[in-house]
């Protein structure tokens, strides 16, 4: 039988440096809010039980919290981080297996780094995720002996000599719930901040004769977000992560460092992306496609080979078949765009969808929007829509008709016919002679 696991996800901080009206594990990387990060990295690792410990104030957290299905436990005040995983000791009542605490606010650690701390219960009681700091600063350092961790020091209580030691700890801690909870018990707050530091419990529980040990992520791994400069770094690891990745799975970036990701966005290989191309959520790019410069696409699906901008946006509900075209200054949403299909040039099409081989003119615009409701426009295979259409909807155009330039379509059209629907053309022969001889005699007359 498998060991049960548990996740306490520390979120009851004040965070002030944000400077922010929402709470911090709220804020967005790659378009998901932190906790939902953390929530999905222990999901991930195959935890079920999840306490989420949040600060009486923190309203919107805790609404966040019962969106994804996670416990939760309140602390109030907050005394300590120490303190924070015995506020989630009810929450755990009667569970025995292994528990990892994670931070809410450290979004960025990888499911293949979480199951490295697990490994280490092989050998030892508690597990301690550490890092390699550039700059130390306040982070807690790690006293070690080879493998064996000896005790974490918070940076106000370390020694001259100890302040130089760069093995930092992340934050992540993993014990079994006996031993997390035993020695939290234990933990005293007599320290220069007078709280309660999780990071204690190395030492209580070494005194118990129970080993711990480091395991070892990279610092971008591990960044906690303090502010709204944290926050960017914290954007910045996630991009290059994403970046690498598409590129090694077989994507080109022409300009790597001007595409930006979402957490799911998916790019199948030989999928091209150009310069300044910007993924929301929930996009795929199929195989084959190209995405020009300076476009942006969330909730899209492109299908293979086909194009989209330069100077696109795709909006959601926007699903183009194979080698469907959407070319620059057109904005889609909720729109179905079949095989071949072209929308090329300056148009919105909205609430909409399109059959296969459908040409769509310049300056073509789908009157969706009534200013109370919105309706659909269907477009049947092989239709072609003169330039400068506006198609108001609810509207049906049949396979293979033919919409004459500069139309307001307002009435549904048949298969195959050709529609009319603008003022017919009066040619009046000389009147631009008549017209010029008429002004040049005016104007003669005024000088
Ligand atoms: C903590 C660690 C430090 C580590 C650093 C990594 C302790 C004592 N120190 O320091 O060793 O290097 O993280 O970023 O653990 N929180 C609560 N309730 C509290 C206090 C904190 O829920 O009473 C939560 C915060 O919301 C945050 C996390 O715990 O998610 C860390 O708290 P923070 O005050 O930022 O700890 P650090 O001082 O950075
Ligand atoms: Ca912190």
């Amino acid at each position: 039988m498998t060991t049960q696991r548990a996740a306490i996800i520390l979120a009851a901080g004040k965070s002030t440096r944000m400077k922010s009206s929402r709470s911090k594990v709220l804020h967005p990387i790659g378009g998901r809010p932190m906790i939902e990060w953390v929530t999905s990295l222990a999901r991930g690792a195959g935890i079920e039980r999840i306490v989420c410990v949040v600060g009486e104030g923190n309203a919107d957290v805790r609404a966040a919290a019962k969106g994804l299905g996670l416990d939760i436990a309140v602390q109030e005040p907050q005394k300590g981080t120490g303190h924070a995983v015995q506020c989630a000791k009810a929450a755990l009542d009667g569970f025995d297996g292994q528990v990892v605490v994670l931070y809410a606010d450290t979004p960025l650690i990888t499911g293949e780094t979480l199951n490295r701390v697990f490994d280490a219960f092989d050998t030892h009681a508690l597990a301690v995720l550490g890092f390699e700091a550039d700059d130390p600063a306040a982070y807690g350092r790690l006293i070690t002996d080879g493998a064996d961790l000896h005790a974490i020091v918070e940076a106000k209580e370390c020694t001259a000599e100890q302040l130089r030691i760069s093995l930092c700890n992340s934050g992540v801690v993993a014990a079994s719930a006996a031993d997390l909870f035993s020695a939290c018990d234990r933990v005293k707050n007599e320290n220069k901040k007078g709280e309660y530091y999780l990071t204690d419990i190395v030492e209580i529980l070494r005194g118990d004769g129970k080993g711990a040990t480091v395991v070892h992520a990279s610092e971008a791994e591990v960044l906690g977000v303090n502010d709204r400069r944290d926050l960017a770094s914290a954007e910045s690891a996630f991009q290059n992560v994403m970046r690498e990745a598409a590129m090694i799975s077989g994507v080109s970036l022409k300009h790597p460092d001007t595409v930006f990701f979402a957490y799911d966005t998916v790019l199948e290989p030989d999928v091209t992306v150009h310069a300044n191309v910007v993924f929301g959520p929930g996009v795929t790019v199929k195989r084959g496609a190209t995405v020009h410069a300076f476009s942006h696409l969330e909730g899209a699906i492109v299908g293979e080979g086909a194009n989209v901008g330069p100077y696109a946006r795709l909006r959601s509900g926007t699903v183009l078949a194979e080698n469907a075209k959407v070319g620059n200054f057109v904005e889609t949403k909720k729109a179905i765009v079949g095989k071949g299909s072209k929308i090329n040039h300056l148009s919105y099409v909205g609430d909409a969808e399109l059959g296969d081989d459908v040409n769509v003119g310049a300056g073509t615009i789908t009157c969706n929007y009534d200013g109370y409701n919105k309706h659909k426009t269907t477009i049947g295979d092989g239709v072609f829509v003169g330039s400068n259409s506006s198609l108001v909807a609810p509207l049906t155009i049949g396979a293979g008709a033919f919409l004459g330039s500069g139309g307001v379509v307002t009435k549904d059209v048949p298969v195959d016919a050709l529609a009319l629907s603008r003022a017919d053309q009066i040619n009046k022969l000389g009147w631009g002679a008549r017209f010029r001889a008429v002004q040049e005699k005016l104007k003669a007359k005024r000088s």
